[in-house]
């Protein structure tokens, strides 16, 4: 099999390995085959992904003596909801999965998603694979458990916690990702500098423009160090009882934005959280936790990257600092009524906490919404 690397998340008798290397999907079979009691898996993913990569897993299946069927679902987050779980769910009943079987989702985090929900709950669990094939999948949702759908009243506010059996990571998958998209889940990557790991975002202000310019070795040393982070933080606090919600930096403020942007092409979920991480870094800087060079040297790596770094990056008409402080109370992080934010002592060091006077938050916005594009505030 390929050079490839290994990150165990280990979580007991539901531990399992996140396999990332260039051309897993090939190897898909001796990979998956050893989970199987019979040769046949079915396999969920949409429209888009399988246009790119379903060929190439059926055939590495087959080679292997592993049957396989496929559903195809439309691509976008409008497919994480009731009607797609249920059309999941009744096909995969269709298409007799038993209990010992194995469910394969490819896909990025709207399939891995619901894909996963729909396997915590066909006869009760069945087991699945995650296959992701965006950055963001790969460093952040297909591992960890998190499943489920939207409802009407917020993002991801229907699900379970359902690990894994196994993460096949393919970096080759990342060649065919348009631009934007990789941006996207980048800003996730940086996420577990920020949070955790000083010396990794240093690593990334070196290493980030020729990460993105497409180098392999690059791509998968950042998946590989952003899923260790990840597993080490999954493995302390699976169901996010405390150290999970770290993971959390930047969400805040990133679902306001995304609300405020009607979850459309406006602003991708990986956007919203560079956004939301710097707007994270200028808070604890006003609020004196952190350095007052922190926030200008997040936004200066993000800006290097080609990304958005500030709201006034965000094209069309934004609600007040007064309309984004109510979306952010519509979030499912709010306990007891108070807004939680996860703040930094510096980069590298984030804590949570519900102790934010609202005066500060509300100056704090009114001064990043007003200032000029791309002119820190
Ligand atoms: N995406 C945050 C988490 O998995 O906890």
């Amino acid at each position: 099999m390929s050079d490839s690397r290994t990150v165990s998340v280990d979580l007991g008798s539901r531990s399992y390995d996140v396999v990332i290397g260039a051309g897993l999907i090939a190897e898909a079979a001796d990979r998956i085959g050893p989970l199987l009691t019979r040769p046949r898996v079915a396999i969920v993913t949409d429209e888009t992904v399988a246009a790119r990569h379903l060929d190439a897993l059926t055939a590495a299946l087959t080679e292997g003596g592993i049957d396989s069927a496929a559903l195809r679902l439309p691509p976008g987050e409008g497919t994480k909801d009731w009607a797609n779980l249920s059309r999941t769910v009744e096909w995969l009943l269709d298409q007799k999965v038993e209990r010992g079987d194995v469910v394969i989702a490819l896909g990025g985090g709207v399939i891995g998603d619901l894909v996963g929900f729909a396997a915590a709950i066909l006869r009760r669990g069945v087991r699945f694979v995650q296959i992701p094939t965006s950055l963001l999948a790969q460093v952040d949702s297909s591992v960890g458990g998190k499943t489920g759908i939207n409802a009407p009243h917020g993002k991801n506010l229907i699900g379970a916690f359902h690990q894994p059996s196994l993460v096949l990571a393919d970096i080759a998958v990342l060649d065919t990702l348009p631009p934007r998209d990789f941006l996207a889940g980048y800003g996730e990557v940086v996420k577990y500098g920020l949070l955790g790991d000083a010396a990794f975002f240093d690593w990334l202000e070196a290493n980030g423009p020729a990460l993105a310019a497409g180098d392999r070795g690059l791509r998968t040393d950042a998946v590989e160090r952003s899923v260790q982070m990840k597993a080490d933080i999954v493995a302390r606090d699976e169901t996010e009882q405390g150290d999970r919600a770290l993971l959390n930096l930047g969400h805040t403020f990133c679902h306001a934005l995304e609300a405020a942007t009607g979850y459309s092409d406006r602003l991708l979920h990986g956007e919203g959280v560079a956004v939301g991480c710097a707007l994270a870094f200028e808070l604890s800087a006003r609020m004196g936790l952190c350095a007052q060079e922190d926030p200008s040297r997040v936004r200066a790596h993000l800006r290097a990257m080609g990304m958005a770094t500030d709201p006034t990056d965000i094209a069309g008409e934004l609600p007040d600092a007064d309309g984004l402080i109510a979306l952010m109370g519509q979030d499912k992080k709010v306990i007891d009524g108070r807004l939680r934010f996860v703040l930094a002592r510096g980069i590298g060091d984030a804590f949570v906490t519900d102790a934010v006077e609202r005066e500060t938050l509300k100056t704090m916005l009114e001064d990043v919404l007003s200032a000029r594009a791309g002119v820190p505030a």
